[in-house]
């Protein structure tokens, strides 16, 4: 699925552009790029099942942190802090903590998100740039071991992912 984002005009935004052309909220297209990428990230966690885990962490109804996963990463991306402005600050590791991350829950995030900058209209020196940034903070929000992980027999028996 290509998402269509809407053309970021050189003639609105010349200053801006020149002095950080890779800002990735203007790239995405500001908020509503944004919200694009977020919406397609959590139909990919919806319908993934490497990323079952993942999804059986939120709610069932995933409206509210399509919400605010969209507002967090507009700032995070390089545009207003909508977020804060809304909810005020917040501490990514206290949010996550009460979410058992093992290394491989991390990286199936990552690769939800990786999927989804596959469909957004960005070249390909930001996506790689966000692709790198994003498995990077996945993987520093890890929290647990998963021991069993560890075990041949799983490896077998396809239990791995599970
Ligand atoms: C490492 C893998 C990750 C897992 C398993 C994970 C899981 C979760 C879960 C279960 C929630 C709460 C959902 C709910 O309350 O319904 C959450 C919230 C959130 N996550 Fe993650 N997350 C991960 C990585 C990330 C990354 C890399 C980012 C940002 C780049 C991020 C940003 C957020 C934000 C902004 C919230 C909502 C904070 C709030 O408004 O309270 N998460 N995450």
């Amino acid at each position: 699925m290509t998402i269509a984002f809407p053309s970021v005009s050189f003639t609105r935004h010349p200053i801006d552009l020149e002095a950080d052309p890779l800002n990735p909220y203007k790239e995405l297209g500001g908020e509503m790029g944004v919200r694009a990428l977020v919406d397609r990230f959590y139909d990919l966690m919806d319908t993934s099942t490497g990323a079952a885990a993942i999804r059986a962490m939120h709610q069932p109804d995933l409206a509210e942190m399509r919400e605010r996963l969209s507002l967090f990463l507009c700032g995070w991306l390089g545009g207003p802090q909508l977020h804060t402005d809304r909810y005020g600050p917040i501490c990514m590791r206290t949010v996550h903590a009460p979410f058992e991350i093992d290394a491989r829950t991390g990286d199936a995030w990552s690769r939800c998100m990786s999927d989804a900058l596959e469909d957004c209209a960005l070249g390909e020196t930001t996506r790689d740039a966000l692709r790198t940034a994003f498995t990077r903070t996945a993987s520093m929000l890890v929290n647990a071991k998963r021991p069993e992980a560890l075990k041949p027999q799983a490896r077998r028996t396809g239990d791995l992912g599970k």
